[in-house]
C-alpha cells in the first residue's frame, strides 16, 4: 500500500461497515467480460501500467494482474484495500489510499495508459462537480494517447426498470434487498441495501449521480478527453435503445 496522509473522508459507509462481506452481497456478476474488455484495450496500447480508480476488493484488479498486466489500484477505503491485499496475488498490487476525483500527486501524472472505473463505482462520485473533477484527474493520470474507461447506468433506464425494491442477485446466495429512489431534482439516487446479516438486519445506503451520456461527453471534453468508443456494456455490445447501460471510452489525443 502507499501514499499516505489518507483522507478517509471519500469512503463510502458500506466500505467500512462490510468490506469483508462485500464480495458476498454486493460484487456485479459481470467480472469476465470487464476483465476481457479492458485486457483487449490494454493490449491495443499505448504501453504502460493500469489505475483502477475504486479497486475495491480488487474483483477486477486482481484477474487482469493474472494474465500478467500491470495494474494498481486507488481507493479511499482501507477495509476494502485490506481485502484485496489478502487475497492470492493481491499482496503485490500496488493500492494508493485516497480520493480519486483529486488530482494526482507528481509520481502518477502522465504514468498510466489505461484508467478505468467498474462497478458503478464513477456514479458514487454524487455532485458534478466531483464528476467533473474525476474526469479531470483521471486525464492527468493518463499518458499521450491513453484511455479512460468507465461504466454507467443509462437514466431511462434506471428510471423506468431500475426503480422499486427489489432482490439483488448476491454472489454468495446472502438476503438482500435493494430499494432504489430516484431523486430527478438533484439528479440522484439512493440504494438502501436490507441485509440480513447471522440473523441480524442491517441496512446501508449509497448515493449516486446519474447523468446522460450527452453530459458525460461535455465533461470529459472539459478535461481534454474524447470519446473513442461506447458499448452497451462490458460484453462489447452495441448500444441500442433497450441498452440499460454503457460503457464509454475515452482518449487523451497523443
Ligand atoms: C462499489 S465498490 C466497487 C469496487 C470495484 N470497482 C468493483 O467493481 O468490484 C466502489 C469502491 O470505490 C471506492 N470509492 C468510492 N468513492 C471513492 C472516492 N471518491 N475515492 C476513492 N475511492 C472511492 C469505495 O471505497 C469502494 O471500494
Amino acid at each position: 500500500m502507499s501514499a499516505l496522509p489518507h483522507d478517509a473522508s471519500a469512503s463510502p459507509s458500506y466500505a467500512a461497515l462490510f468490506a469483508d462481506r462485500y464480495d458476498d452481497w454486493f460484487a456485479a456478476s459481470t467480472t469476465d467480460s470487464t476483465v476481457g474488455f479492458l485486457a483487449a484495450l490494454a493490449k491495443e496500447g499505448p504501453p504502460g501500467p493500469l489505475l483502477e480508480l475504486g479497486s475495491g476488493t480488487g474483483r477486477v484488479v486482481l484477474p487482469l494482474a493474472a494474465l500478467g498486466l500491470t495494474v494498481e489500484g486507488l481507493d479511499a477505503s482501507p477495509e476494502m484495500t485490506a481485502q484485496l491485499h489478502a487475497k492470492p496475488g493481491g499482496s503485490t498490487v500496488r493500492v494508493t489510499l485516497g480520493d480519486f476525483s483529486a488530482p494526482p500527486g507528481p509520481a502518477d501524472a502522465g504514468r498510466y495508459a489505461l484508467v478505468y472505473a467498474a462497478g458503478g463505482t464513477f456514479a458514487e462520485l454524487d455532485t458534478q462537480e466531483a464528476q467533473r473533477r474525476c474526469l479531470a484527474s483521471a486525464a492527468r493520470r493518463l499518458r499521450p494517447g491513453g484511455r479512460f474507461v468507465l461504466d454507467a447506468h443509462l437514466p431511462e433506464a434506471l428510471a423506468t426498470l431500475g426503480s422499486g425494491t427489489q432482490p439483488v442477485d448476491t454472489p454468495g446466495g446472502g438476503f438482500v434487498f435493494r430499494t432504489r429512489t430516484l431523486h430527478p431534482a438533484r439528479q440522484q439516487y439512493t440504494s438502501d441495501y436490507a441485509v440480513l446479516d447471522d440473523g441480524r438486519m442491517r441496512h446501508v445506503r449509497v448515493s449516486f449521480r446519474y447523468f446522460s451520456p450527452g453530459e458525460l461527453d461535455l465533461l470529459a471534453e472539459l478535461a481534454g478527453l474524447r470519446l473513442v468508443r461506447r458499448t452497451g456494456g462490458w460484453s462489447g455490445r452495441p448500444l441500442t435503445d433497450s441498452s440499460t447501460h454503457h460503457v464509454s471510452v475515452y482518449q487523451l489525443p497523443a
